[in-house]
């Protein structure tokens, strides 16, 4: 068996018998008024953070989510795009888009404004997305681009690039390591099924965006997410994940490299009303500015501006 097989074993069996708490943060699920979350799918809530910012929304998107699970997310979105097949949901797991597709004639039941029909479920995967080119607005995917090996997390985001519309965004949830993840459990499948090994560094998962195209990434959250303890997964050291929620946007990539924004501000406080740097950044004097964390490495050059640390939650904004 390849670790894609195992994997989708692993996934069909949570999903004829959900494991609580399986990939779950402490969090509870995003909550919106008049949205109620059956029990069963609350259950089979297998995401590390979340993809639905209600900021990325407007407008009534379509949206593709890879990897349905429970349907706890296609249902999320389908709250703010209701209409028949605005979501597309694709999995490659029978039994999964069976429990999904319960799921959510439960939730149909719960909430009057919700009809299944807004979410189109599709036999698919991540590497061969049934939709045509520059078809969506809107591509999510939450805890499964983790588990690829790195060659075919790129052919995945290669994927997710190619069906969006330009200026279309990629919402993604993941776990990332604070540390390389050692070979002997990168090797493990289950580990991997269960998005315990196959984390990344963050610079790794970044990286990965920038080179398959995207211009723009901006970093929504980045919360503890699991720690690898000494004994159980013999290491040397205890290894901490963490859970990324990023947005990709499918912007050219401009000459001096991609605006990757982590929260990071610059203030200057020289002598002058205004600093302005004549390559689009214009600073008023004491006034925090969001910047990208390539610009803030360039103006940090100048004495007269504070470069404030990275607060891992950016949502628009700035002078980039
Ligand atoms: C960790 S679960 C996440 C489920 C859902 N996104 C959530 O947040 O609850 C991973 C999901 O991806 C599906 N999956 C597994 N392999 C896949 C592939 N190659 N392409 C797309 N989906 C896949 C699994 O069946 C499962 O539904």
């Amino acid at each position: 068996m390849t670790y894609l097989e195992t994997t989708a074993e692993f996934y069909s069996e949570v999903a004829q018998t959900p494991e609580v708490g399986l990939c779950c943060v402490q969090s509870s699920p995003l909550q919106l008024p008049g949205l109620k979350i059956p029990q069963q799918m609350q259950e089979m809530n297998y995401g590390c953070g979340t993809t639905v910012h209600q900021a990325e929304l407007i407008n009534e998107p379509t949206v593709l989510y890879v990897g349905v699970g429970g349907g706890l997310e296609a249902l999320q979105f389908a709250y703010f795009s209701r209409r028949p097949g605005r979501i597309i949901a694709v999995d490659p797991v029978k039994a999964m888009r069976e429990a999904a597709t319960r799921n959510l004639e439960s939730a149909a039941q719960d909430n009057p404004w919700f009809d299944p029909s807004f979410i189109d479920i599709r036999d698919g995967d991540a590497f061969n997305l049934p939709v045509p080119d520059a078809s969506v607005d809107v591509v999510a995917q939450n805890c499964l681009f983790n588990i690829f090996e790195p060659e075919d997390l790129t052919k995945a985001l290669q994927e997710a690039y190619r069906v969006l519309k330009i200026g279309g965004r990629l919402i993604m949830s993941d776990p990332i390591a604070t540390r390389p993840i050692p070979d002997h459990l990168r090797q493990d499948e289950r580990l991997r099924a269960m998005c315990l090994s196959g984390a990344l560094t963050y610079n790794e998962y970044i990286q990965h965006l920038v080179h398959v195209g995207f211009g723009q990434v901006e970093i929504r959250a980045r919360r503890p997410y699991r720690l690898l303890d000494c004994q159980s997964y013999q290491l040397d050291e205890p290894l901490l994940l963490e859970s990324l929620d990023s947005v990709a946007f499918k912007v050219p990539i401009p000459e001096d490299g991609a605006c990757i924004f982590t929260g990071k501000t610059a203030i200057y406080s020289g002598s002058q009303e205004v600093f302005d740097d004549n390559a689009g950044h214009v600073l008023q004097k004491g006034l925090p500015a969001s910047v990208c964390d390539k610009t803030a490495a360039n103006l940090g050059t100048s004495k007269d501006i504070l470069i404030t640390d990275s607060t891992w939650h950016y949502t628009g904004g700035g002078c980039c």
